[in-house]
């Protein structure tokens, strides 16, 4: 199954990431959303990431201009008919991702592979709504997608073989560790570090500690990169309500009960670092 063309719906942080890494196999990317402003961000994301590799020497200039220029924008769907594989990048919300899919499902070609990155959304379901399950494949990048190493591949119920092995071969082509995962809320990635998130907004609400003490105790004490409360910032606080919803909902479990402050802060629009403020503040 040679993939050439890929495509690469929604142009936020997370599918600006997906359409840099796949360029830099030397492929040829179309990135699609619904509004100029969105693909001209997305193509922004891409630059400043690729100037900053350059930056620091690990990437020659001629090369990120390559890079950049085997992307092409678009505000169309139809292009993407063009595609070998796509990978959606919208909303983490499963009826606009299965309405999504439904007209891809139609655009596309039957042996074009459709794949999403969502963090925590059924496979199975989303592959349902396409039309052609076996060839649909969960495939989660993590952010900052250019550097993060992991890719979580899962199959859904009637996923191939083949479209797997196409999906795990990409993944390793563009730098990438891939690992299986089955289909269940959140699957490994965010089973486990959503709650983790949402118990350090319980820890701050009860007040246990303040924000910054909280994310000091992870990042000295587990050597965790980021504390939580700045990562949950970071992801998208909107992103984290919505998975712990999926999660709640999909386990039908207590323990997933999303925290009243992560409620109230996606409420007053602050959603982190995108809205300029969270749980911080950003310029
Ligand atoms: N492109 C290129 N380079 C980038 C970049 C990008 N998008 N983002 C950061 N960098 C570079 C910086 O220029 C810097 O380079 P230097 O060290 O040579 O100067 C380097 O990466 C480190 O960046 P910073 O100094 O800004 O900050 P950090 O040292 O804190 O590193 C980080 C940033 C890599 C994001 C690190 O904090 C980290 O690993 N954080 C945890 C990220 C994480 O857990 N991601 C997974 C989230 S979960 C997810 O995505 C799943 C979803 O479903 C919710």
């Amino acid at each position: 199954m040679a993939i050439k063309t890929i495509g690469v719906v929604g142009a936020g942080q997370m599918g600006a990431g997906i359409a840099q890494v796949a360029a830099a196999t030397g492929r040829d990317v179309i990135l699609q959303d619904i509004a100029p402003e969105f693909v001209e961000r997305g193509m922004a994301t891409i630059r400043g990431s690729l100037d900053r590799f350059v930056a620091k020497g690990k990437l020659p200039a001629d090369e990120a201009e390559s890079i950049r220029a085997r992307i092409t924008p678009s505000v169309e769907q139809a292009p993407l008919a063009k595609a070998d594989l796509i990978v959606e990048a919208i909303v983490e919300n499963q009826k606009i991702k299965q309405e999504l899919f439904a007209e891809l499902g139609q655009l596309c070609p039957p042996g074009t592979i459709l794949a999403s990155n969502t963090s925590s959304i059924s496979i199975t379901e989303l592959g349902k709504a396409s039309g052609r399950p076996a060839q649909f494949i969960g495939m989660h990048f993590m952010n900052p997608v250019p550097l993060m190493e992991l890719v979580e591949v899962i199959r859904g119920r009637e996923t191939s073989d083949a479209a797997c092995e196409a999906v795990m071969e990409l993944a390793r082509e563009m730098g990438k560790t891939p690992v299986e995962a089955n289909d269940f809320p959140g699957f490994v990635a965010n089973r486990i570090l959503m709650p983790m998130l949402n118990e350090a907004c319980y820890a701050l609400m009860e007040g246990v500690a303040e924000a910054e003490a909280i994310d000091t105790v992870m990042k000295l004490g587990m050597n965790h990169p980021m504390g939580p409360l700045a990562l949950a910032d970071y992801i998208g606080l909107d992103t984290c309500l919505s998975i712990m919803e999926v999660l709640h909902r999909g386990f039908e479990n207590e323990k997933y009960l999303p925290c009243p402050l992560l409620h109230e802060k996606v409420a007053a629009g602050h959603l982190g670092r995108k809205s300029g403020r969270g749980f911080y503040e950003y310029s």
